[in-house]
């Protein structure tokens, strides 16, 4: 566990980190709200292109994006998604919503699981779900709706329009997290909450020096740490940096809470072994779906790539090496118009 940060299920983390990234030049495919549905046609059938890679398929539109996108990794996105209630005692966020936020954004969302959960749970809130890759449900709930675009790139919805931001498992993609929160402050209206949910991607953590220096299982994510970085994005990131980044957006009130989650079904209390086999069972794909292509294409050939994911799963499977990963969930509220100072 990094020194400052809490063990327990939450802890609030004060650090001061070098800024990361630069500001961004990019701009949105779209122009603005009323554009999307012509501007999404005219995306074309490129947003369907796909190329293969070490055995699995990825997008060719996600340049960023080194994850897959075929059916096994839409079934490890649902199985990550249950795995994450499990984390939050059932909850969709820790971020303190009213019963029916009016317009609801979740950024990144994937196959959309989280966004069809919100929308069944707040029928009185319009929920958005956009990602660059089309792998929503095609059925949907009357008050969700999903778009295609490029988060990174500037947003084209109305400013002050979202009630509830928020945005879970971004970070091996996200080159401008600065550019990112200030796009989600702008867009946010005055006392919206927005909720980040992220993990730690560089280290196997462990409290009872079970997992030796030279693990495997350390070893593969310490090589992710370093391949998410080389690629562009920022595989070192902790709670306090996003924590840092909100503030710096504008938003108010951040709080961290932090929660440890095991690799492998080796804790003693039945909550904590119940997460830890979720999450071993979500990591049967998600070892290769995390590392292979980021490895390969920064320095590991497939066959030393493909050592790390299996050895790994083999140290999952004996159970011995007592590791963790930490899930953060930050979040930040934009000030009301009357906390705004003129
Ligand atoms: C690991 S998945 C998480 C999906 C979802 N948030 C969840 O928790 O189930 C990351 C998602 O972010 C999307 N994504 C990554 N970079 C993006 C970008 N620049 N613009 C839009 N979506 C992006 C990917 O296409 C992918 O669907």
């Amino acid at each position: 566990m990094p020194e400052d940060e809490t063990t327990a299920t939450s802890g609030i983390v004060h650090e001061n980190a070098q800024p990361l990234v630069a500001a961004n030049d990019s701009h949105s495919d779209y122009e603005d709200d009323a554009s999307v549905a012509s501007s999404t046609q005219s995306l074309t059938d490129s947003i369907r292109d796909h190329i293969y890679e070490n055995g699995r398929r990825y997008h060719r539109k996600s340049e960023h994006y080194l994850m897959p996108s075929d059916e096994t990794e839409q079934d490890r996105l649902d199985m990550a998604h249950h795995l994450q209630l499990l984390i939050l005692g059932g909850a969709l966020h820790m971020a303190p919503v009213p019963p029916n936020p009016p317009n609801v954004l979740d950024v990144g969302t994937g196959t959309g699981i989280w966004a069809l959960d919100f929308g069944e749970l707040h029928q009185g809130s319009a929920v958005i779900g956009v990602d660059q890759m089309p792998i929503q449900t095609t059925w949907t709930w009357p008050n969700v709706k999903f778009e295609v675009d490029d988060i990174e790139k500037e947003w084209t919805w109305k400013k002050n329009k979202f009630d509830f931001i928020h945005m879970r498992h971004l970070a091996t993609s996200i080159r401008n997290w600065p550019y990112l929160f200030q796009q989600m402050y702008d867009h946010a209206a005055p006392g919206a909450w927005v909720e980040i949910s992220e993990h730690t991607l560089d280290e196997l953590y462990c409290d009872d020096g079970s997992v030796p220096e030279d693990s495997i299982f350390r070893r593969y994510m310490r090589t992710l740490g370093l391949s998410v970085t080389k690629a562009g994005a920022h595989g070192y990131l902790h709670g306090r940096d996003y924590k840092r980044m909100l503030l710096e957006a504008g938003f108010v009130d951040v709080t961290i809470y932090t929660f440890k989650v095991p690799c492998g079904g080796w804790p003693k209390s039945r909550r904590f072994k119940d997460i830890g086999r979720w999450c071993a069972e979500a990591l049967k794909t998600g070892l290769e779906a995390y590392g292979l292509a980021l490895m390969t294409r920064y320095g590991l050939t497939e066959m030393d790539a493909r050592e790390l994911v299996n050895g790994s799963m083999e140290a999952m499977r004996l159970g011995k090496e007592h590791g963790y990963y930490i899930q953060y969930q930050v979040v930040g509220r934009k000030p009301r118009a009357d906390e705004v100072a003129v």
